[in-house]
């Protein structure tokens, strides 16, 4: 199964919507694998915004991020890395569809509630990025058979 990254920005916090975007990834039958609280660091965002660090608008995405503390988590499913975009939305609140986190809770760009892996690669670089091994946890998910087919599996 797929592993990706979420993070809970600033926004989301600040706005207490963290208990609504985590119900939505657990009713969708995503199992939470990991998750902490931090501060991110310019180094950090450096690395993890490194294909935006020369736009103009760099600047405005370290202060946004450095806000507040974050939450960082792991969810994990078969093509979690998908579903978990598909459930972000495209990053503009204001275009994404409603049904979306970004479409429901955002009218921003920046402040868009939540950064989500863009794909299985992204992901693994991600989770290394901002999870020390023993931080991440593999343990059984009992409704596993009734959240997918056997063929599935
Ligand atoms: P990006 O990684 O392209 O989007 P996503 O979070 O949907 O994967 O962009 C990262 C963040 O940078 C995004 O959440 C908001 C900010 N951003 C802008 O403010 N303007 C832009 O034109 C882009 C592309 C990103």
């Amino acid at each position: 199964m797929e592993k990706t990254l979420v993070i809970l920005k600033p926004c989301c916090l600040q706005r207490g919507l963290i208990g609504e975007v985590i119900h939505r990834f657990e009713r969708k039958g995503l199992q939470l694998c990991g998750m902490k609280m931090m501060q991110l660091t310019d180094d950090i965002l450096r690395e993890h915004y490194a294909h935006l660090v020369e736009k103009p608008f760099f600047k405005r995405i370290k202060d946004s991020m450095e806000a507040s503390p974050v939450i960082v988590c792991c969810w994990k499913g078969i093509d979690a890395v998908q579903v978990v975009r598909a459930m972000a939305g495209p990053t503009n609140g204001r275009q994404a569809p409603p049904g979306t986190i970004r479409g429901d809770y955002s009218m921003s760009v920046q402040e868009n509630i939540v950064h989500a892996s863009d794909s299985v690669e992204t992901a693994a670089i991600e989770m290394a990025r901002f999870f020390n091994n023993d931080e991440v946890f593999e343990f059984n998910q009992y409704q596993l058979e009734f959240l997918y087919a056997n063929d599935e599996l």
